[in-house]
Protein backbone atom coordinates (compact mmCIF):
# COMPACT_ATOMS: atom_id res chain seq x y z
CA UNK A 1 0.00 0.00 0.00
CA UNK A 2 1.21 3.53 -0.57
CA UNK A 3 2.73 5.06 2.72
CA UNK A 4 0.97 7.69 4.43
CA UNK A 5 3.61 10.52 3.79
CA UNK A 6 2.59 14.01 5.40
CA UNK A 7 -0.71 15.33 4.43
CA UNK A 8 -1.49 12.44 1.85
CA UNK A 9 -4.70 10.62 2.20
CA UNK A 10 -5.38 7.17 1.72
CA UNK A 11 -7.62 6.42 -1.24
CA UNK A 12 -10.44 3.81 -0.56
CA UNK A 13 -13.48 2.36 -2.24
CA UNK A 14 -16.23 1.43 -0.64
CA UNK A 15 -18.26 -2.00 -2.33
CA UNK A 16 -21.99 -2.30 -1.15
CA UNK A 17 -25.30 -3.93 -2.51
CA UNK A 18 -27.64 -2.45 -0.34
CA UNK A 19 -28.52 0.31 2.40
CA UNK A 20 -24.80 1.40 2.99
CA UNK A 21 -25.23 2.59 6.30
CA UNK A 22 -21.62 1.57 6.99
CA UNK A 23 -20.53 3.60 3.61
CA UNK A 24 -22.52 6.56 4.84
CA UNK A 25 -20.78 6.47 7.93
CA UNK A 26 -17.06 6.18 6.17
CA UNK A 27 -17.74 8.56 4.57
CA UNK A 28 -18.98 10.74 7.26
CA UNK A 29 -15.73 9.87 9.16
CA UNK A 30 -13.68 10.60 6.41
CA UNK A 31 -15.09 14.46 6.64
CA UNK A 32 -13.36 14.73 10.11
CA UNK A 33 -10.42 17.03 10.34
CA UNK A 34 -7.67 14.18 11.68
CA UNK A 35 -8.86 11.82 8.77
CA UNK A 36 -6.50 10.28 7.27
CA UNK A 37 -8.47 8.58 4.47
CA UNK A 38 -10.57 9.81 1.62
CA UNK A 39 -13.67 7.90 -0.07
CA UNK A 40 -13.28 8.33 -3.53
CA UNK A 41 -15.53 5.60 -5.11
CA UNK A 42 -18.16 3.16 -4.07
CA UNK A 43 -18.84 0.13 -5.94
CA UNK A 44 -21.99 -1.93 -6.30
CA UNK A 45 -22.89 -4.64 -7.96
CA UNK A 46 -27.21 -3.56 -7.91
CA UNK A 47 -28.11 -0.52 -9.46
CA UNK A 48 -31.06 -0.14 -6.99
CA UNK A 49 -28.86 0.12 -3.66
CA UNK A 50 -30.31 2.39 -1.13
CA UNK A 51 -26.45 3.11 -0.22
CA UNK A 52 -25.94 4.64 -3.24
CA UNK A 53 -28.00 7.65 -2.80
CA UNK A 54 -25.33 8.48 -0.60
CA UNK A 55 -22.32 9.07 -3.15
CA UNK A 56 -24.88 11.48 -4.41
CA UNK A 57 -25.19 13.50 -1.05
CA UNK A 58 -21.62 13.68 -0.46
CA UNK A 59 -20.72 13.90 -4.40
CA UNK A 60 -18.41 10.38 -4.45
CA UNK A 61 -17.63 8.26 -7.75
CA UNK A 62 -20.25 5.51 -8.30
CA UNK A 63 -19.73 2.78 -10.49
CA UNK A 64 -22.57 0.37 -11.22
CA UNK A 65 -20.51 -3.10 -12.04
CA UNK A 66 -23.08 -5.89 -13.69
CA UNK A 67 -21.95 -9.62 -12.58
CA UNK A 68 -23.32 -11.34 -15.36
CA UNK A 69 -19.81 -12.70 -15.67
CA UNK A 70 -17.68 -12.49 -12.74
CA UNK A 71 -14.16 -12.51 -14.55
CA UNK A 72 -15.42 -9.41 -16.41
CA UNK A 73 -16.78 -7.52 -13.87
CA UNK A 74 -13.97 -7.85 -11.79
CA UNK A 75 -11.40 -7.03 -15.15
CA UNK A 76 -14.11 -3.84 -14.82
CA UNK A 77 -13.66 -3.46 -11.20
CA UNK A 78 -9.39 -3.54 -11.26
CA UNK A 79 -9.86 -1.37 -13.97
CA UNK A 80 -11.94 1.54 -12.45
CA UNK A 81 -9.76 1.32 -8.80
CA UNK A 82 -6.57 1.63 -10.74
CA UNK A 83 -8.41 4.88 -13.10
CA UNK A 84 -9.38 6.22 -9.19
CA UNK A 85 -5.70 5.62 -7.81
CA UNK A 86 -7.28 3.48 -5.09
CA UNK A 87 -5.33 1.97 -1.97
CA UNK A 88 -7.53 0.45 -0.44
CA UNK A 89 -10.93 -0.94 -0.53
CA UNK A 90 -13.57 -1.39 2.52
CA UNK A 91 -16.53 -4.30 1.49
CA UNK A 92 -19.65 -2.95 3.22
CA UNK A 93 -22.42 -5.45 3.02
CA UNK A 94 -21.29 -6.47 -0.67
CA UNK A 95 -22.87 -9.74 -1.44
CA UNK A 96 -20.69 -11.21 -3.92
CA UNK A 97 -17.86 -13.12 -3.67
CA UNK A 98 -14.42 -11.77 -4.75
CA UNK A 99 -12.32 -14.14 -6.62
CA UNK A 100 -8.85 -15.41 -5.94
CA UNK A 101 -7.51 -13.52 -8.50
CA UNK A 102 -8.97 -10.63 -7.22
CA UNK A 103 -7.88 -10.90 -3.99
CA UNK A 104 -4.39 -11.77 -4.62
CA UNK A 105 -3.96 -7.93 -6.75
CA UNK A 106 -5.04 -6.36 -3.68
CA UNK A 107 -3.17 -8.47 -0.98
CA UNK A 108 -3.72 -7.28 2.53
CA UNK A 109 -5.50 -4.45 1.11
CA UNK A 110 -9.07 -5.41 1.05
CA UNK A 111 -11.29 -5.07 4.68
CA UNK A 112 -14.70 -6.14 5.56
CA UNK A 113 -17.38 -5.94 8.25
CA UNK A 114 -18.82 -8.93 9.20
CA UNK A 115 -21.95 -9.25 11.86
CA UNK A 116 -20.82 -12.05 14.46
CA UNK A 117 -17.65 -12.47 16.47
CA UNK A 118 -15.81 -14.29 14.00
CA UNK A 119 -14.07 -17.22 13.65
CA UNK A 120 -17.94 -17.80 15.30
CA UNK A 121 -20.79 -17.46 12.35
CA UNK A 122 -19.52 -16.76 9.09
CA UNK A 123 -22.10 -16.22 6.01
CA UNK A 124 -25.28 -14.98 6.21
CA UNK A 125 -27.84 -15.06 8.77
CA UNK A 126 -25.44 -14.63 11.55
CA UNK A 127 -28.30 -12.88 14.48
CA UNK A 128 -30.80 -15.94 13.98
CA UNK A 129 -28.11 -18.03 13.99
CA UNK A 130 -26.60 -17.25 16.93
CA UNK A 131 -30.04 -16.28 18.76
CA UNK A 132 -30.96 -20.20 17.77
CA UNK A 133 -27.80 -21.26 19.84
CA UNK A 134 -28.76 -19.32 22.68
CA UNK A 135 -25.68 -17.52 22.33
CA UNK A 136 -25.03 -15.04 25.49
CA UNK A 137 -22.91 -12.78 22.81
CA UNK A 138 -22.42 -11.59 19.63
CA UNK A 139 -21.16 -9.03 17.99
CA UNK A 140 -19.07 -7.49 14.56
CA UNK A 141 -15.44 -8.21 13.31
CA UNK A 142 -13.24 -6.07 10.86
CA UNK A 143 -11.29 -8.36 9.34
CA UNK A 144 -8.76 -8.68 6.03
CA UNK A 145 -10.07 -10.69 3.37
CA UNK A 146 -8.63 -13.64 2.23
CA UNK A 147 -9.45 -16.56 -0.32
CA UNK A 148 -11.65 -17.94 2.65
CA UNK A 149 -14.57 -16.61 3.73
CA UNK A 150 -15.10 -14.41 6.44
CA UNK A 151 -11.91 -16.34 7.47
CA UNK A 152 -8.66 -13.27 7.11
CA UNK A 153 -7.07 -12.01 9.90
CA UNK A 154 -8.95 -9.94 12.39
CA UNK A 155 -8.09 -6.46 12.98
CA UNK A 156 -11.00 -5.03 15.74
CA UNK A 157 -14.27 -6.99 16.99
CA UNK A 158 -17.11 -5.61 19.19
CA UNK A 159 -18.83 -8.03 21.62
CA UNK A 160 -22.28 -7.08 21.69
CA UNK A 161 -25.08 -9.14 24.40
CA UNK A 162 -28.04 -10.81 23.47
CA UNK A 163 -31.18 -10.05 25.08
CA UNK A 164 -33.67 -12.85 26.43
CA UNK A 165 -36.30 -10.98 24.18
CA UNK A 166 -34.02 -9.98 20.91
CA UNK A 167 -35.21 -10.82 17.13
CA UNK A 168 -32.60 -10.92 15.08
CA UNK A 169 -34.48 -8.12 13.46
CA UNK A 170 -33.82 -6.14 17.38
CA UNK A 171 -30.15 -7.47 17.51
CA UNK A 172 -29.09 -6.73 14.33
CA UNK A 173 -30.03 -2.80 15.03
CA UNK A 174 -28.10 -2.82 18.15
CA UNK A 175 -25.00 -4.95 16.77
CA UNK A 176 -25.14 -2.44 13.28
CA UNK A 177 -24.62 0.53 15.61
CA UNK A 178 -21.24 -0.74 17.27
CA UNK A 179 -20.33 -1.71 13.43
CA UNK A 180 -20.63 1.97 12.99
CA UNK A 181 -18.28 2.67 15.78
CA UNK A 182 -15.88 -0.15 14.48
CA UNK A 183 -14.87 0.21 11.73
CA UNK A 184 -13.70 3.89 11.57
CA UNK A 185 -11.51 2.47 14.39
CA UNK A 186 -10.26 -0.84 12.56
CA UNK A 187 -9.61 1.62 9.53
CA UNK A 188 -7.38 3.89 12.22
CA UNK A 189 -5.65 1.05 13.16
CA UNK A 190 -4.60 -0.34 9.50
CA UNK A 191 -3.55 3.25 8.13
CA UNK A 192 -1.81 4.09 12.05
CA UNK A 193 0.51 0.95 11.00
CA UNK A 194 1.72 1.76 7.78
C1 LIG B 1 -23.71 -5.13 7.94
O1 LIG B 1 -24.37 -5.79 8.98
C2 LIG B 1 -22.37 -5.74 7.67
O2 LIG B 1 -21.75 -6.25 8.82
C3 LIG B 1 -22.71 -6.86 6.72
O3 LIG B 1 -23.73 -6.34 5.91
C4 LIG B 1 -24.42 -5.31 6.60
C5 LIG B 1 -24.36 -4.08 5.75
O4 LIG B 1 -25.13 -3.04 6.28
N1 LIG B 1 -21.56 -7.32 5.99
P1 LIG B 1 -25.11 -1.61 5.59
O5 LIG B 1 -25.44 -1.81 4.12
O6 LIG B 1 -23.74 -1.03 5.77
O7 LIG B 1 -26.17 -0.82 6.29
Amino acid sequence: MRRLIGSKKINIAVFISGTGSNFKNLIENSLKKKSKFKINLVISNKSNAKGLNYAKRYKINKKIISYKNIRSAERNILHILKINKIDLICLAGFMKILTNNFIKKFEGKILNIHPSLLPKYKGLNTHLRAINNNEKFTGCTVHYVNSKLDSGKIILQKKVRILKKDTSHKLAKRVLKQEHLLYPKALKKVLTNL
